[in-house]
C-alpha cells in the first residue's frame, strides 16, 4: 500500500481496500460513498471481477471492515450496476442479496434505496436488446443508502431540485390554483396555500436520481487522450458524489471511496470542501486519476508516469 498523491484537503492510496480500511481509525469516517467491479457474469472487465456468492462474500467481509470505520452518524452509500445472468434473458438479483446481507449479517440500516437512471445509457445488453428485441435497454442502477444507526447525519435541504414551471407559478400566484383551502386532493392532502406555497428555493428531490454520464469533455479524459490511454470504463458521472456528499455530510468532514477508479469522489470531495481518502488497486488507474488535479498536459504526463515509477506526488 502506498500513497500515489496527496492534494490540499485529500490523498489516493493505492492497494486492497480490504488492507487499506484497517488502517483507518474506528468512527473516523462520515460517508464512504463508491461504485464496486460489479458481477459481470462470464464478461470480465478489464480489472477482473469476482461471480456468485464469492463475489456477495467478497464485499460482505468490506462491509464488514467498513462498519466499525464509520461515525455513529455516518453512511456508507453504495452504488451496484443491474447484471444479467451469464447466457440467459434474465437479471442476477446480487444487488439485493448484498442488501441482505449488509442489513442481517452486518447490522447496517438501509437509510433510503436510491435508483439512479443514467438518462444517456446507450442499449445493451446487445444479445437481448439489440438483437433479438427482447428487453428494454438496461439504463437504471441501485444505490443502497447503509447507515450504521437509524438516524444518519442528513439535510435533504441541501440538495434541493429545482421547482418544475408549474410550482413556480404555484408560489408566484397560488390563488389561481387553490380555489377552495378546505378541499381534499384526491390523494387525501389538504393543499393549504400557507404551507405549499412555500418558496423554499427548490423541491425536496425523489429518491430516483436522473443524471447522464456523458460527459466527455472533462480534464481527466482530455489528458488520458494527451497520455495516449483509455480513460477508465467505468465511471459514474461526478452529479452522484455531488448528490450524496453534500446529502449527507458538512464541510470538513471526511468522504472515502474505497473503489477509487478515475476518483470521480475525490474531485467531487475536494470541490465541496470536504476532506477525503481514495482507495484504488490498480497503479494505473490510480495514476491517472491524479489527471483531475493537474494544471496542463505537460504536469499530467510528469504525475502519471512518476506515480507508476512509485513516487507521490503533492498537488
Ligand atoms: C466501478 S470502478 C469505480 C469507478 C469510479 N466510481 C469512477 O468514477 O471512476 C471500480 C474500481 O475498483 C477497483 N478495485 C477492484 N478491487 C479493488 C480492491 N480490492 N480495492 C480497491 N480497489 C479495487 C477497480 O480497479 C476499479 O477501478
Amino acid at each position: 500500500m502506498r500513497t500515489a498523491y496527496t492534494t490540499q484537503l485529500g490523498k489516493t492510496i493505492i492497494g486492497d481496500c480490504a488492507e487499506v480500511l484497517q488502517t483507518f481509525n474506528d468512527n473516523s469516517i462520515d460517508l464512504i460513498i463508491t461504485s464496486p467491479p460489479f458481477p459481470l457474469e462470464g464478461r470480465k472487465k478489464t480489472y477482473g471481477n469476482l461471480e456468485g456468492q464469492d463475489y456477495i462474500n467478497w464485499l460482505t467481509d468490506i462491509g464488514k471492515i467498513a462498519y466499525p470505520k464509520l461515525k455513529d452518524t455516518g453512511s456508507f452509500v453504495i452504488d451496484l450496476g443491474a447484471v444479467y445472468n451469464k447466457g440467459l434473458p434474465t437479471y442476477s438479483i446480487y444487488q439485493y442479496r448484498v442488501l441482505i446481507k449488509f442489513c442481517d449479517d452486518l447490522n447496517y440500516h438501509l437509510a433510503q434505496p436510491f435508483y439512479w437512471h443514467n438518462t444517456s445509457a446507450l442499449p445493451s445488453p446487445i444479445e437481448w436488446v439489440n438483437k433479438r428485441k427482447l428487453r428494454a435497454k438496461n439504463s437504471v442502477n441501485t444505490i443502497w443508502w447503509f447507515s450504521k444507526f437509524p438516524d444518519p447525519k442528513a439535510n435533504i435541504m441541501n440538495v434541493l431540485a429545482p421547482y418544475s414551471k408549474r410550482m413556480e407559478q404555484f408560489i408566484s400566484h397560488p390563488d389561481e390554483f387553490v380555489k377552495d383551502e378546505r378541499a381534499i386532493r384526491p390523494s387525501g392532502h389538504v393543499m393549504s396555500k400557507r404551507s405549499w406555497a412555500k418558496n423554499n428555493s427548490g423541491a425536496i428531490p425523489s429518491n430516483l436520481l436522473q443524471f447522464s454520464n456523458s460527459n466527455s469533455n472533462g480534464k481527466y479524459l482530455r489528458y488520458c487522450k494527451a497520455c495516449n490511454i483509455s480513460g477508465h470504463p467505468a465511471r459514474f458521472p461526478i452529479d452522484v458524489p455531488n448528490f450524496f456528499i453534500n446529502f449527507l455530510t458538512q464541510k470538513g468532514d471526511l468522504v472515502v471511496d474505497i473503489f477509487a477508479g478515475s476518483n470521480t469522489t475525490g474531485e467531487s470531495a475536494e470541490t465541496l470542501d470536504r476532506r477525503w481518502i481514495s482507495i484504488e488497486l490498480s497503479d494505473e488507474y490510480a495514476a491517472a486519476s491524479s489527471f483531475r488535479f493537474c494544471k496542463d498536459e505537460d504536469q499530467a504526463q510528469k504525475s502519471y508516469l512518476s506515480i507508476l515509477n512509485g513516487q507521490s506526488i503533492n498537488f
